[in-house]
């Protein structure tokens, strides 16, 4: 039976031509390490930050799945020098940066104590959760929409008005009524693709801004 090639496999041995998606990959990698960044996918949120220049010096961020930090160390570079970043995840994570705080938790288990860091809300909620992957689509689909829809309850209750919510989502056929629930509760929203998403990805990112405000009601 033939083994299964895994991702860190795909570049197979020295000298062998790399496949276009490997030297993708290499390129993100290599320019997260020397730009000092924990992961490639800071290249996803930088983007979708260029495009909508969604951050400010003194902003309150949470940042749902943070590690192993990247996002929360562009966000703090991005708020400093008086702003704060609440990094949360399940895996213990090294805060990235000085205006970084991180919590190891579930998401759905998070207990209240993160709020006494922006008493008056936060400005903007960043969600890069990802399940554990099964390969099953429709079961990754699934799971990638619990967590969306977890890190919406989480926005909704912790933003201030006019904040807005970044959110990660492998898109299913569930994604389109969750995403019209989720606009009721903002003024605008976006769908972004950003181009260091890997080509073969069912991931999106859902930018929505412009919240109403926590009596903003769903129906
Ligand atoms: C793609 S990684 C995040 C990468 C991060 N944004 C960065 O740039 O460094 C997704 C993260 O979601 C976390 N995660 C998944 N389910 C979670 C849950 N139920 N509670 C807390 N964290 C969870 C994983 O532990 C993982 O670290």
């Amino acid at each position: 039976m033939a083994a299964k090639k895994g991702r860190g496999q795909a570049g197979g041995k020295p000298g062998q031509k790399k496949r276009q998606g490997q030297r993708w990959d290499d390129h993100y990698t290599h320019k997260a390490k020397s730009d000092g960044f924990a992961a490639r996918s800071v290249y996803k949120l930088s983007e979708i930050d260029k495009r909508r220049k969604l951050f400010k010096p003194g902003q309150r961020i949470l940042d749902l799945g943070c590690h192993p930090g990247s996002w929360s160390k562009y966000a703090a570079q991005s708020i400093a020098p008086d702003g704060l970043v609440i990094g949360v995840d399940r895996n213990p994570t090294t805060p990235p940066h000085p205006n970084v705080k991180t919590i190891t938790s579930d998401i759905f288990n998070l207990n209240a104590d993160f709020k006494q860091d922006a008493p008056q809300g936060f400005h903007a909620v960043l969600s890069d959760l990802a399940p554990d992957t099964t390969g099953i689509r429709d079961v990754d689909e699934a799971r990638s929409l619990e967590l969306a829809q977890r890190a919406l309850e989480i926005a909704h209750k912790n933003l201030r008005p006019n904040g807005f919510f970044v959110v990660k989502i492998f898109q299913g056929p569930d994604f389109k009524p969750w995403l019209e629930e989720a606009k009721k509760l903002f003024s605008t929203h976006n769908i972004i693709r950003p181009d260091a998403t890997r080509k073969k990805s069912r991931e999106i990112f859902v930018l929505l801004a412009g919240f109403r405000g926590q009596s903003a009601v769903e129906g």
